[in-house]
């Protein structure tokens, strides 16, 4: 990419945060100072939130970058900071869990409970021979034992690797051959769409495959019929029957916790590694601080699945690190009604909601008087993560999930991350629809041109993290060239035009392109892969996307750049109208004129799309990234490419159906 992006839209809307919660929140604006001051001694003082058996000797060691290690000398155990430091302050019959399961069972967990299962689960994993730093594959449901699972690998020092349930055979047994891992824990199957969906077919064809894996943990969840081989055993017959006496020993500050893949655009999956102490300080500083967590009153639910690294660091590590209340839900918004989501906030009146655009604007589609039904007071805090937000969602969100009370937390961070980056500080910021805002004390995001110079307010660019923090990765398993080509090659000492200067020189490349407006405030603006390039100029397709979403008869979109002969690349979006909106003969052809011309007067004619086409539903994969790659196939009339990591199947063919009328 040879220009940096074109900074096409600026919005004015601000919302400061409400006056009782700033004055009450846990963090204040002095922390920024005080991280500004000095960096390592406030990350210092959050590791101190932790119960460590061994105090650290030294925070940080960049002597051989981009290899970090934080709180070095230091040793501590993870599952006793999440459970057991909970049950001996007293916290005992507090609920960790208010599980939910998607035919409407429910199970409530206290802190107790959870230190008898996780214990259990312990001793069950050292009876079939694993031993700190071996690998452990979970292929789990949303259900409790999933958590218990995870908990328990870290509590004996095995490395876990989460593999999301709606996985295949292929993702599966790739991640188990990489990791070489020697257990799975995985379940006959989980409920989804109101039907059990089996998980324990799949794990037995990766198995085959397999020759590592010794033994195959079973959680009895749905019932089904499963087959069964030798190195099967139910967890009801050896978890549940294990002693519940576990002591559970520290490890080492840099002692590896998990591996969990990124697909990324090409090639093999890269297993990102995390460690435990560094990890652990930024993944529970930032649950209590940007959620402004009460772990006294709040009731906290995060609708992430354990298998994306949400549900690693804010369903598990975070909240229960912090001695939190917690909702788990077992299946999809849409079971049995699309008021599901609304129902549970009811019930066990949330009050801190964290969930990602692609429901949102789901949400949206649905219409508002879903959401109108319920009772939504409970709630104070609303996230957004995985995406940029589209200023509209975001609105949408403040307005009808919120009512227009309780602030909102886009917050940027990454797989590689391990925890939040950017985002606001509800107490804090005055927060403007659409931007993640500002760094979170102690990190340093910025973003730069080509030649890694820091861009003025008001320009786009790359986004990079300049020093080292907790939670970052620490490699790709096994690939340690791959770790620097992907991250570090780009810009600063990394990069091949760089004469090797001091380590403070290494920069970390995101990969995602931003934006700082005339207030320093940064602005996502997607995959740097997905910028177009329309007549020499950068142009993001979030922008595109969200100033369609700006119109009030859209409710999703995505945009691609597709070749063309005269402006190199031409802008082609997929629309998805609201519920409401006539598509059909006439009133579509109005709709189509209607909405290039919106972009045109939002963004500028050079934004214009050349093409809009509505179409009923978006590919996404299956953590609800839209896949502009398929869609570029269908723009540039080419045969669909890889479509294995799509959600459903099925959308393509609507959409391909869809074009013929809507062009
Ligand atoms: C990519 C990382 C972080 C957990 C879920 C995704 C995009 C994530 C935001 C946000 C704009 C965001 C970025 C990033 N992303 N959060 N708040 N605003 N973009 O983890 O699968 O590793 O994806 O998701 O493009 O690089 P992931």
């Amino acid at each position: 990419m040879s220009e940096t992006l074109e900074n096409l839209s600026s919005e004015t809307r601000q919302f400061p945060p409400p006056e009782a919660l700033a004055a009450d929140a846990n963090v204040k604006a002095d922390a920024y100072e005080a991280a500004n001051a000095d960096r390592l001694a406030f990350w210092a003082e959050q590791a101190d939130r932790l119960t460590w058996a061994k105090k650290w000797d030294q925070v940080l060691d960049w002597s051989n970058p981009p290899f970090a290690k934080w709180f070095i000398g230091g040793e501590l155990n993870i599952a006793y900071n999440c459970v057991d430091r909970h049950v001996e302050a007293g916290q005992g019959e507090k609920v960790a869990i208010h599980w939910e399961g998607e035919p409407g069972d429910t199970r409530t967990i206290t802190y107790a409970e959870l230190l008898t299962l996780v214990s259990q689960a312990a001793n069950t994993l050292t009876d079939l021979g694993i031993t700190a730093g071996d690998r452990v594959a979970i292929y789990m449901p949303m259900i409790p034992e999933a958590a218990v699972a995870m908990l328990a690998c870290a509590r004996v020092g095995a490395t876990h690797s989460v593999v999301f349930g709606g996985f295949s055979v292929d993702a599966l047994s790739t991640r188990i051959k990489d990791a070489d891992a020697k257990l799975v824990i995985t379940a006959d199957g989980g409920y989804r769409r109101g039907k059990p969906s089996a998980l324990k077919p799949t794990v037995d064809e990766a198995v085959a495959q397999c020759p590592s894996i010794e033994n195959v943990l079973v959680v009895r969840r749905t019932g089904q019929d499963v087959a069964w081989t030798d190195k099967d055993k139910w967890w009801h017959e050896t978890v549940e029957q294990a002693s519940p006496e576990h002591k559970a020993q520290p490890f080492d500050s840099e002692h590896p916790l998990f591996i969990l893949y990124t697909s990324g655009t090409t090639g093999k999956p890269k297993g990102i590694l995390h460690t435990t102490g560094g990890y652990l300080t930024q993944a529970s500083y930032t649950q209590w601080a940007v959620f402004d967590l009460k772990p006294e009153t709040d009731v906290y639910w995060c609708t992430a699945d354990i298998g994306w690294v949400t549900g690693h660091s804010y369903i598990v590590y975070g909240p229960l690190s912090n001695g939190a209340t917690q909702v788990m839900y077992e299946g999809t918004p849409d079971t049995p009604g699309r008021d599901r989501f609304w129902q549970i906030v009811d019930k066990y009146k949330v009050s801190i909601l964290y969930t990602a655009p692609t429901l949102i604007r789901t949400m949206m589609k649905w219409g508002d008087d879903i959401p109108a039904g319920y009772d939504l007071s409970s709630l104070r805090i609303l996230g957004s993560v995985g995406e940029p937000i589209n200023p509209e969602a975001w609105m949408w969100y403040r307005e009808n999930i919120g009512r227009e009370r309780t602030p909102i937390v886009d917050t940027w961070w990454q797989t590689e991350t391990g925890s939040m980056m950017i985002s606001p500080l509800p107490g804090v910021t005055a927060t403007k629809p659409g931007s993640a805002m500002t760094p979170l004390p102690g990190i340093s995001a910025d973003v730069v041109d080509d030649t890694a110079q820091s861009v003025p307010n008001g320009g786009g660019g790359f986004l990079v993290l300049r020093d080292p923090w907790p939670s970052m990765l620490r490699t790709i398993w096994g690939d340690d060239k791959r770790f620097i080509d992907t991250y570090w090659s780009r810009f600063g000492a990394g990069a091949e035009s760089s004469s090797a200067g001091a380590s403070s020189d290494w920069i970390y490349f995101a990969g995602d392109g931003a934006k700082k407006d005339e207030d320093g405030a940064l602005w996502l603006l997607g995959r740097v892969d997905d910028v177009m390039l329309i007549s020499g100029h950068n142009i993001s397709t979030t922008e595109v996307e969200s100033a369609l979403v700006s119109h009030p008869s859209v409710a999703e979109s995505a945009v691609v750049g597709a070749t063309d002969p005269t402006t190199g690349q031409a802008i082609v979006a997929f629309v998805i109208p609201r519920g409401n909106v006539d598509t059909e003969g006439e009133a579509g052809e109005k709709l189509n004129v209607d909405l290039r011309n919106h972009v045109a007067k939002t963004l500028g004619p050079i934004a214009k799309p050349r093409q809009i086409m509505l179409v009923p539903e978006l590919p996404k994969t299956r953590s609800g990234k839209i896949m502009r790659r398929l869609l570029k196939d269908v723009a540039e009339n080419r045969s669909l490419g890889d479509v294995t990591t799509l959600q459903d199947s099925a959308v393509m063919d609507l959409i391909s159906k869809g074009m013929g009328g809507s062009k």
